[in-house]
This record gives C-alpha cells, structure tokens and sequence, in this order.
C-alpha cells in the first residue's frame, strides 16, 4: 500500500453554482432576458415545463445560504455572473444593480473567509445579442463578452482571485449548435463549429484582458471533460478512442493552451466541409489567451468502439457524457459510444467512475502541464426529506468519497490540484431536468410545480464535507 501525499494546505475545498440555476429573480433590478429565460418557456424543452424564474431563490436567500457555507467550513465558492444583469441587453449600459448583487454576495463571502470562484459565463447569454447578430455565430460577441469581462475585472478587482471563462464551452456549444437541447436550438455541426471559434477567441480574449489589466489571480475555462476508454485492445478500438479523445477532449483544450487545433481534427473538419472561417490573427490572440489553470467538470469517462463508414450521417458527437439516447450516439467512421461494462451507473444512468477522474487529472497533467482546478463534481439524485427534516443521502457521501480519494492519488501522482468544488451547493435547477434530480449538501423544499417555501435542511452529506474540510481530507 503505497503512502499517500496529503492535500495541501492550501487546497480549496468548495462547492459551486450556477446563475441561472438559483438565483430566480429572473426580471428583477432591471435585468435583461437570457437565451434560457425564453427557452425553457418553449412547451416540451424541459422536465414539466419547468423554468428557473424563482429556482431557489439565492438572489433574496443569498445571506442564508452563505451563512450554511460557513457554518460548514467551505474554503471556496463557484457561481457565475448573469451577464444579463451587468448589462441586460448585452452590450448597452452598464446595470449598477447588477454589479451591487453580486458585489454583496462576494462581500458576504470574504467577511465569512470563503474564497469566490467566479465564472464569467455559465450559458445564460443575453436574448437581445442572440436577436441582434445570433449570438455565438458572430465575431462581434468577441467584443461584447470582452467588454462585459472588464467591466467585472475592473469591479471586483482585489476581492475575487479565482476566475472562470467559460463554464463547458463544448457542452454549450455542441448542445446548442448540434444537439439542439439547448438554446439556440439549432443542429447543424458547420454552424457548430463556427460558433465555437467565436467562443474559442471570446475565452482568450477574456485572458489576454486579464493580463492587460494586470489583475491579480488566476483565470481560465471550465471544460467538461469525459476521458476516453476503448471498449477493448482491438487496434480498430483503440484507433476510435484516440479519435474520440481528440475530437471531444483535445480539440477544445488544446485551442486553450496552445492555440492551435489539433492536425487530424482539422483535417477531418476540412474533408467534412465544416471547418470553421479562421483568420490568422486569431491564433495569435489564442495563443495569447493561455489560462492559468484548467478547470475540469468531471462527471464520468467515454467508452468507445470503431464506428464504420457506412453510418447514419453526421451523427452527434456526444460531449456531455449524457449516454441513453442511443440513436447515432457517435461519429460514422470515427467512433461509437458504448456503455462500458466495469462500472455502476446512477438513476439518470451516469457512470460513477472515480478513477476516471484520476486519469482525467492525469491525462490534463501530462499534456498540458497546468494545474487543474475542478470546477464541478458530484452526484445527482433522488433525495427524501424525512419528517424530522433530515436527508440521509448515504450514496452521494459514498460518491464524493471515492472522488476525493481518487484527487488524492492523484495528487500522490504528481498532479498540482489547486481545489474541489462539489455540485452542488444546494439543490437548484438541473436545466432539462427540474428540481428532482438533486446534487446538493443543502436540500431545498421545493419541487417541479410546487415551490413551497423554498426551505433550507442540510442533508448528510454537508456534515460529511464539514468533516473532510476540518481535517483537510483526512478524515473521509
Ligand atoms: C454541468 C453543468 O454540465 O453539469 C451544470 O455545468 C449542470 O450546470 C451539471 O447542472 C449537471 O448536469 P444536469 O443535467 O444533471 O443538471
């Protein structure tokens, strides 16, 4: 049994969030519409229509809910920044009620020593940019998501030293642009790839202002990265699951880091006609926008077989890990999802694979040589609030265990994990899936078409964590 490396002292403990997921208040203080804000009102897009108009109620329950982070003994907090509250229609006048919303929660935070992660964009873009030039399918949003950026670095300059860009730019893209689950509702992987360039230079853009503004912290993206497992050591297999690690993982990390697309990708775009329209300055600028860490949502691995030529079309590639629909779940000629057999699976039939986490850590490690900060991880699931108010999720504890053992191998291994944020920090909106499927320590009362009183009942888990935190992982 080898000798375990202890985290290190100074290893972020938290949990995260996401705007649009909590806060409710929806057309409060002069925000702006989002994309999701008329998304979700679209009959059939979501589990029973449901919206996150009130979610949880964090814009007005902010202070309760930090006051149950402290009590806790969390070191950090993740949540994103509604770009439509800073500047509801995108790219006008600046909202000081915005700003002030999220300049007393980050207030709040310090005054309770917990360290704010904040992510700059977590899909909620505003309506009026997708109305006036489609949003992600123009140049001009390199403009305006830089213009917005600023205008938070330059307020919470000195307070937040932890930064996001862009929360799964390849689950927000490939889902809006290909799937079309998500807003804008479009499924076309040529327009896909387009906006996803755009994205790609929003994200340094956003970097390179950073450095310009000399800010001190550290910035970089959030991607959700799945690793890839062949189905077995069938060459033909193993050729797929290196395709589909480039294709899913090193396409988008590797713009990040070395501002370059990876040679097969761009050349398999190229044969299929839909590789974006590049200028060449942008890769200067791209290269210019290297991160300071990569942030990794990690949720589970791929697993994948050879896929013949003669599919079914262009197919969709699956980023999310979201298995089930299994309907040309791959790329013909390039890969094929498959359910791997050595691993459990949860209600909404995710795999639970802690160390697959590991090889994630490893994987980022060795490629790219930064240190990582996980930005989400966690279990959703069916939670029961008992009479006396507890919620014994015993099985989301047993989650969160394995992956932060698995942290700790791989720290052992050599990786530099900078923290661990848990989703989630309550219970909140799960975008497609209402309010049944629960990632939180902290329970919210509420349900689909019911949003009671929206109370605040604090679940095993969170005295779980409480004792992780206090004895800096050591007592699991
Ligand atoms: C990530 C997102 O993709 O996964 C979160 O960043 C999301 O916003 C989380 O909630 C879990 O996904 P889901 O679909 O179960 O809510």
């Amino acid at each position: 049994h080898k000798k375990m490396n202890a985290f290190p002292k100074s290893f972020l403990w938290g949990s995260a969030s996401a705007a649009y997921q909590v806060e409710g208040a929806w057309d409060e203080d002069q925000k702006g519409v989002s994309v999701w804000d008329e998304f979700v009102n679209i009959p059939g897009k979501t589990f029973k229509g449901t919206t996150g108009e009130v979610a949880v109620d964090h814009y007005h329950r902010y202070k309760e809910d930090v006051a149950l982070m402290a009590e806790q003994g969390l070191k950090a907090y993740r949540f994103s920044i509604a770009w439509t509250r800073i500047i509801p229609d995108g790219d006008g006048e600046i909202n000081e009620a915005g700003l002030k919303f999220y300049e007393n929660l980050i207030d709040e935070l310090l005054a309770h020593h917990i360290e704010p992660v904040v992510t700059l964009y977590h899909w909620d873009l505003p309506k009026a940019l997708q109305d006036k030039y489609k949003g992600w399918e123009s140049r001009q949003i390199v403009a305006d998501f830089t213009r917005y950026a600023e205008v938070l670095f330059d307020r919470f300059r000195g307070k937040v030293k932890f930064w996001v860009t862009l929360n799964e730019q390849n689950v927000f893209i490939s889902h809006g642009y290909l799937q079309g689950s998500h807003p804008p509702d479009v499924q076309d992987p040529k327009r896909m790839y387009q906006a996803n360039h755009y994205a790609n230079l929003a994200n340094a853009a956003a970097i390179k202002k950073f450095r310009e503004m000399e800010m001190d912290g550290l910035i970089g993206p959030s991607f959700a990265y799945s690793p890839t497992y062949a189905i077995d050591s069938n060459p033909v297999n193993v050729l797929a699951a290196d395709d589909h690690e480039e294709l899913q993982a090193n396409f988008w990390m590797d713009v990040y880091v070395y501002g370059r697309y990876p040679k097969v990708i761009w050349k398999w775009l190229e044969d299929q006609g839909i590789a974006p329209e590049v200028e060449a300055d942008d890769f200067v600028l791209l290269r210019e926008g290297k991160p300071d860490f990569m942030g990794v949502n990690y949720y589970q691995t791929s697993t994948v077989s050879a896929n013949p030529l003669n599919g079914v079309g262009m197919g969709k590639p699956n980023t999310t890990g979201e298995k089930g629909s299994s309907e040309a779940n791959g790329v013909p000629g390039i890969f094929k999802d498959e359910q791997n057999p050595f691993v459990e699976r949860t209600n909404w039939d995710w795999e639970i694979d802690p160390t697959g986490m590991r090889i994630a850590l490893r994987r980022i490690t060795s490629r790219y040589d930064l240190p990582v900060l996980i930005t989400e991880n966690g279990l959703g699931e069916y939670d029961t609030l008992e009479e006396d108010g507890a919620i014994h999720d015993a099985y989301r504890i047993d989650y969160l265990k394995q992956h932060v053992e698995a942290i700790q191998e791989a720290i052992t291994d050599g990786v530099e994990v900078l923290g661990y944020c848990t989703w989630s920090y309550t219970d909140l909106l799960s975008w497609l899936n209402g309010y049944q499927k629960r990632y939180g320590f902290v329970y919210v009362d509420r349900d689909e078409l019911d949003e009671k009183e929206l109370k605040r009942y604090k679940k095993d888990s969170y005295y779980w964590y409480q004792k992780v935190i206090e004895s800096n992982g050591e007592n699991l």
